[in-house]
């Protein structure tokens, strides 16, 4: 069975700006869920932040926006407005765990509430006519409350279940629960997505633990190794070693990060013209890239302190040289 990999959707750092330089530099991924944009319960939608996730003709790579709300009359106005734009399929978030998100019942706030998610479905899939497709976590507070859920989303046309095995108050903490995801194998009556700390040293061993799922979705580890989708996509499993072997950067490849790195700043400076912004928002994306280049450790660490432009290009050179 082919793999399907997806881009997982990161707020502030996997945007459509994001996504389109990556998907000119990097091979490997077949579709990107959006980060979410936020139901409006008066209808009033930023237009910047529906512009932000247009498909443009530059992202050679379909992408799913993905939706934050409660409110299945609103929640449903603005899928028939994605529609509009010309979004063939959308996504419902049921996974955020930030409080702010959680106390107003949206997001994981939504998993100890079966009937609410019930309500939720039976208006919205009556007012769409594109597909949806649910993005969540195996619970809040406890595992036992996802049994319900599955019920529920067992009843509905959904056309897939992109499911991240942590309860929501765990955050991003502690590994992924893979004793509930066999049971959710068993239970789930619609297509898979697994997600969760998938990286190359993980991706066979998940694979062999859930033979039937053929879609992935990564994350954090996409911007950690960006390499990562394409090598999975050149290795068998027969060559998991190689797999996980791959992963020193060659010159040819830190050439590649380094031309991917330079036009992710030189997009964002169309975009963010505050001097100080564009540097913060480029220093965000070393969070995770700094593990590509271990012998830099000193370098990236001063990157933290710095706030001028040309401070950032001198210290980048520094670490690409
Ligand atoms: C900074 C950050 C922002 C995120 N933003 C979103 C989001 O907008 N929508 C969403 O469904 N998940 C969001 N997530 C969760 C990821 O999509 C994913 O489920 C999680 O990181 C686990 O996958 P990973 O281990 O491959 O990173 C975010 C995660 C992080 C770390």
């Amino acid at each position: 069975m082919d793999n399907s990999l997806y881009m997982a959707p990161m707020l502030a750092f996997t945007d459509s700006t994001f996504r389109e330089v990556y998907f000119r530099h990097f091979s490997g991924i077949d579709r990107a869920i959006s980060p979410f944009i936020v139901v409006s319960e008066n209808s009033f939608y930023k237009k910047k932040a529906i512009q932000s996730l247009l498909p443009s003709l530059h992202e050679s790579v379909p992408v799913e926006p993905q939706i934050l709300g409660k409110d299945p009359l609103a929640f449903a106005a603005l899928v028939n407005l994605l529609e509009e734009e010309g979004f063939q399929s959308v996504n419902v978030n049921m996974g955020c765990p930030a409080s702010a998100v959680v106390n107003k019942g949206r997001g994981c706030g939504f998993l100890p509430y079966p009937d609410r998610i019930k309500e939720f479905l039976d208006i919205v899939m009556s007012k769409i006519t594109i597909p949806l497709s649910v993005k969540m976590r195996t619970g809040l507070n406890s595992h036992n409350e996802i049994y319900p859920v599955i019920q529920i989303l067992n009843a509905y046309p959904l056309s897939e279940v992109i499911i991240h095995p942590r309860l929501g108050v765990n955050k991003y903490n502690g590994p992924v629960d893979l004793d509930v995801m066999d049971d959710l194998m068993a239970l789930i009556r619609i297509p898979i997505v697994f997600n969760g700390d998938v990286s190359r040293t993980s991706f066979y061993s998940l694979k062999r633990r859930f033979r039937s799922v053929s879609r992935w979705m990564i994350g954090r580890e996409l911007l950690k190794d960006p390499f990562l989708a394409q090598d999975i996509k050149s290795t068998q499993e027969r060559d998991f070693n190689v797999l996980s072997s791959m992963n020193a950067i060659s010159t040819e490849r830190s050439i590649i990060i380094r031309e991917f790195h330079d036009d992710l700043l030189e997009a964002f400076s169309r975009i963010i013209k505050r001097e100080e912004a564009l540097v913060g928002k480029m220093k965000s994306y070393w969070y995770y890239m700094d593990s590509l280049f271990p012998e830099r450790k000193w370098d990236i660490e001063n990157l933290k302190r710095i706030l001028t432009l040309d401070d950032y290009k001198k210290v980048t050179d520094r670490i690409f040289n």
